[in-house]
């Protein structure tokens, strides 16, 4: 066994976004310093010129537009180098086709990490899975800096850039309206309001003194959040 190697602790939800400067196809990036302000979805793909790969970067630079309305930039990395990746994205807009995206330019930043540090300090190389490539790894990074959400996919699975978007408008939603949203929520669905902090509280909303909240039980009430409100106000902030 290689004891030499440092082993980086993998960054947890709740912890600031690890540091990192790094080359990318759009040029030199500071994170998380040069995207405060921003959403940010960080994500790694295991290699350029790979079929699940090419399937997720239409998907997700046909979505671009989509995310940065709802005040969300989005950087790729791989452990790829600079030019695989000028190569890759080129090729992607010149030739790829798929189900009715075509000719679509990937704008977002793609870092080069042949190194892999930046994947290291990011827990997304998974040795069990690979160790020379990246796992698919989603990290969603609030204004602030701080880690919000992070998802992890194998190789062969590729990501659902739909539940992505419902994801950060769900932690938008959190943070606007201080409440949770449920399973499968979607916006315009009823959210979840903050759990009874008293005896009184849950005995009021149990006897229905709550205006618009409906109780499946003391620690469990909703109230609907109405779709137009919610939009409004999380996608207003672009
Ligand atoms: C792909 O993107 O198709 C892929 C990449 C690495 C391993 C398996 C599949």
């Amino acid at each position: 066994m290689d004891t030499s190697e440092t082993i980086i602790p993998m960054p947890r939800i709740g912890d600031p976004a690890p540091q990192f400067k790094a080359i990318t196809t759009q040029g030199e990036i500071n994170f998380p310093s040069d995207y405060k302000g921003s959403w940010v979805i960080l994500f790694s793909h295991p290699a350029d010129f790979t079929p699940v790969c090419t399937s997720e970067f239409i998907t997700f630079a046909t979505l671009e537009e989509k995310f940065a309305q709802a005040n969300c930039k989005l950087i790729g990395l791989s452990v790829d180098g600079l030019y695989s990746h000028i190569a890759w994205l080129r090729n992607i807009k010149e030739k790829i086709e798929y189900k009715g995206m075509k000719n679509v330019e990937v704008k977002f930043p793609l870092i080069e990490d042949i190194t892999m540090e930046v994947a290291r300090k990011y827990g997304m190389i998974q040795p069990g899975e690979s160790s020379t490539k990246a796992v698919r790894a989603v990290f969603f990074i609030d204004p602030k800096g701080i880690i919000r959400a992070i998802v992890y996919y194998p190789l062969s699975l590729g990501r659902n850039f739909d539940e992505l978007y419902r994801a950060l408008i769900a932690m938008q939603t959190a943070d606007a309206f201080s409440v949770a949203t449920p399973a499968d929520w979607q916006p315009g669905d009823d959210v979840i309001v903050p759990p009874a902090g008293s005896c009184g509280v849950a005995k009021d909303r149990m006897e229905g003194k709550e205006k618009d909240t409906t109780c499946y039980d003391w620690y469990f009430c909703t109230k609907p959040l109405d779709k137009e409100t919610l939009l409004k106000t999380v996608l207003k902030k672009a």
